[in-house]
């Protein structure tokens, strides 16, 4: 079987609550991180690493992500004309190509699962990335592209995998390893958000690429499910059904951008990793840092 990904979910259809009242009206895959939406991160992030079909799984009230990818015409030609061709090469890296981009509605947000098996016809027989654009990952090479390189090697499915303090596991999905052959990791089990005792302190983060077979078990829980259906269940059932599930210790800085200290820290990371922001940004930091200091 072919080991391609050419194609990537993003399920957005999520509430975002944790960003009330923002969320109400603005989706939080548009919220800015310096000057661009989280959304723009995923999808560089996945050009990167080969990406040429991108399907998002919206819902309600997501009307402004939509036409975030659309071109915006007038905006183009009157930067054109004012000769503003930086500020034209920024935007046009924002177009999508007609047809690439698809998108499918989540009615009920279900769980991550649900919204994946949302996008089942879109994706058909063959592995598939997914990307929660919650997660901002700062790597080189990305860990998209990172993980399909891991991927070109292991088939199989793949999960992007940390290593956090034992005590916030319960935060997270949870591999069980088999064997650890350094970067890459066999799991034999992955527990959602264990309370105690677990299995190891490898956190699974936003990033998939999900043999075809998951799809189906999505299938089957679905047909099961009363409330929420989770991803973790559809892969952990891949493993007991005697396939292959990795995880990648990526390289790179991962910012949970789904909660607001997150986003904070993830603000201060970008900022600082931009040339014709870092001086000033850094002066303002290291001065705050020694008032607060001051006033201890
Ligand atoms: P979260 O657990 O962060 O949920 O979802 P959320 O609704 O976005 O945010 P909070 O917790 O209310 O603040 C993780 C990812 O899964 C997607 C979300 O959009 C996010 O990218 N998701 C979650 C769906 O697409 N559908 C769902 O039913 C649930």
């Amino acid at each position: 079987m072919s080991r391609k990904v050419t194609k990537a979910i993003f399920p957005v259809a999520g509430l975002g609550t944790r960003f009330l009242p923002a969320t109400k009206s603005v989706p939080k895959e548009i919220m800015t991180l310096v000057d661009r939406p989280l959304i723009q991160y995923a999808i560089d992030e996945a050009r990167a690493a080969g990406i040429e079909e991108f399907i998002f799984v919206t819902s309600r009230g997501k009307g402004a992500l939509e036409d975030y990818f659309d071109h915006s015409h007038e905006l183009e030609s009157s930067l054109k004309k004012a000769g503003k061709n930086d500020l034209l090469e920024i935007l046009r890296s924002t177009n999508m190509d007609s047809g690439a981009i698809a998108y499918i509605r989540q009615h009920k947000a279900l769980g991550l699962g649900h919204a994946v098996w949302c996008a089942r016809r879109l994706v058909g027989d063959e592995a598939v990335a997914v990307i929660l654009t919650d997660d901002v990952i700062m790597g080189e090479p990305p860990c998209l592209q990172q993980m399909i390189e891991a991927y070109q090697e292991t088939g199989g499915t793949m999960v992007a995998t940390m290593e956090v303090p034992a005590e916030k596991t319960k935060s997270y999905g949870v591999l069980d390893v088999a064997e650890d052959m350094g970067a890459i990791v066999r799991a034999k089990g992955m527990v959602e958000k264990p309370k105690e005792n677990p299995p190891s302190n490898l956190a699974v983060i936003g990033r998939y690429i999900l043999a075809p077979t998951v799809m189906e078990n999505l299938n089957k829980l679905k047909q099961g499910a009363g409330g929420e259906i989770q991803l973790t269940d559809a892969i952990a059932d891949e493993i007991e059904e005697g396939r292959d599930v990795f995880g990648l210790r990526f390289r790179g800085q991962r910012f949970d951008c789904g909660s607001k200290a997150g986003f904070l820290q993830a603000t201060v990371a970008f900022g600082l990793a931009r040339d014709e922001l870092k001086d000033e940004f850094s002066e303002y930091l290291a001065d705050v840092m020694a008032m607060r200091r001051a006033a201890e």
